[in-house]
């Protein structure tokens, strides 16, 4: 609707172990993918200080984090297009996640999937029901809380395992901005649908915790090996075979063109033998990973070139962060002494009180919105309902950066408040566009 702010989508990736087919068809190559659309913003980093929750093991974390920068640039994110940047690489994020842990209600993290999973684990084996949780894992949720926010993210491409740490991102955020003002865009979950999930080696999910896992780049000889020992049936060539929960099947289709889906399915129709359905699988990979292998194979050998590029996102992403902290700072009262005020800080309190501001709500109807109050705490206009968060406060944005020119750009979707004029809303916009 409001059209000129590109949307913003972060997402993060835990080096904890090596990337996997399922990872790439699953979650690199849509990302890849939406990295060419215009209109957007991308950050994609490792989330290091994640994986540290997960795997105590140095070795692993740090194997893991090359294996995994080398494997998105292998496969052909372009770090000039996006943010591509390692989250141990930005001190703020830690810094932000201390703000957020002072306004996170210990009961919401109590909430957590992932901590409960723990502790049910841990009942179901009559342990103690802390037993062996680290309060990282406890902590985890405001962590990626963080990393969304440092960056005003507005989609939050994600498993749906992952919806429910955005919902507390989104709350973790709300509150922050009730205490201390409008500072945080309200992430939302984006979830692929129609994105593959691939079957593993013995047909359940491709997954780590499964063992059934075909690494995105292994070499040819082994990949060969790991596709003959994908479980099929017990049909010999000749007789019809059944593409419905078929492993081989689905990842054929994971890879194949439209018209080579067809003629495997029509294959299977025909009988093909299960050796040579695999020897097709297997050509069909290796055609699209083959000179993404090389890429690979060349950025493992040279890990100082994937540290050079990460150290480039680094420094972008850090562009945006240490200010933005900076900001943050202020607001929540780390100040320099030196601008203190005389008795009390009322002066400190006096000036917020004498800045225009924003409010942004949702009503009952379901609908985001927000006003502009003026210095004195006064209605100076009113928003209609936007559908998300995001648009009300892009809206928001715009007004604070362009003043009246966005005012008319947003016509007819605010209204002046009765008995104020145009010119008091004027000033009101040129006040926090100097305050900015
Ligand atoms: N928790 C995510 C996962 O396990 C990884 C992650 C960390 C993340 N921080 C994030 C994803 C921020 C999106 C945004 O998949």
């Amino acid at each position: 609707m409001t059209g000129t702010t590109p949307t913003r989508f972060l997402t993060g990736i835990t080096p904890s172990g090596t990337p996997h087919l399922g990872n790439y068809a699953g979650m690199m190559r849509p990302a890849i993918a939406a990295t060419h659309s215009s209109g957007v913003e991308n950050f994609y980093f490792l989330a290091d200080y994640h994986a540290l929750i997960k795997t105590q093991d140095p070795a692993r974390v740090h194997q893991s984090s090359l294996e995994i920068a080398a494997s998105w640039l292998a496969c052909g994110l372009n770090p000039d297009k996006v943010v591509f940047y390692r989250q141990s690489d930005i001190p703020e994020i830690p810094e932000l996640t201390w703000f957020l842990t002072c306004v996170a209600g210990k009961g919401l993290l109590n909430r957590a999937h992932a901590y409960k999973a723990a502790q049910d684990k841990n009942h179901e084996a009559g342990r103690d029901s802390d037993d062996g949780v680290n309060a990282g894992l406890f902590m985890y949720p405001v962590l990626m809380a963080a990393d969304i926010l440092i960056f005003n993210a507005h989609q939050v491409p994600v498993g749906r395992d992952q919806i429910q740490h955005i919902e507390m991102a989104r709350d973790i955020a709300a509150s922050f901005n009730h205490l201390y003002g409008e500072h945080f865009v309200l992430p939302e979950a984006a979830i692929e649908e129609q994105v593959a999930t691939l079957a593993g080696l013995d047909g359940r999910k491709m997954s780590k915790s499964y063992d059934n896992t075909i690494p995105l780049f292994t070499p040819p000889a082994q990949l060969k090996k790991l596709i003959a020992s994908i479980v099929t049936d017990s049909r010999l060539p000749g007789e019809p075979k059944q593409t419905e929960g078929s492993a081989l099947f689905q990842l054929y289709q994971a890879f194949a063109s439209a018209e080579e889906v067809a003629a495997m399915r029509q294959a299977y129709a025909d009988g093909i033998a299960w050796g040579d359905a695999k020897q097709r699988l297997f050509e069909c990979i290796d055609r699209e990973v083959a000179p993404m292998r090389q890429r690979y194979e060349y950025l493992m050998a040279h890990p100082q070139e994937v540290e050079a590029v990460l150290q480039a996102g680094a420094k972008r992403a850090r562009a945006l962060a240490t200010p933005f902290v900076q900001r943050l700072r202020e607001a929540v009262g780390l100040r320099s002494l030196a601008s203190a005020a005389s008795p009390g800080g009322k002066k400190a309190k006096a000036s917020k009180a004498q800045q225009p501001s924003f409010k942004q709500y949702r009503e009952a109807d379901g609908k985001f919105y927000f006003k502009l109050l003026d210095s004195q705490g006064q209605l100076l206009c009113q928003s209609q309902g936007f559908d998300s968060p995001k648009e009300a406060g892009s809206a928001i944005a715009q007004l604070q950066s362009q003043g009246m020119a966005a005012w008319a750009a947003l016509q007819p979707q605010l209204t002046l408040a009765a008995q104020r004029s145009q010119d008091e809303l004027s000033a009101a916009l040129a006040q926090l566009q100097q305050a900015d």
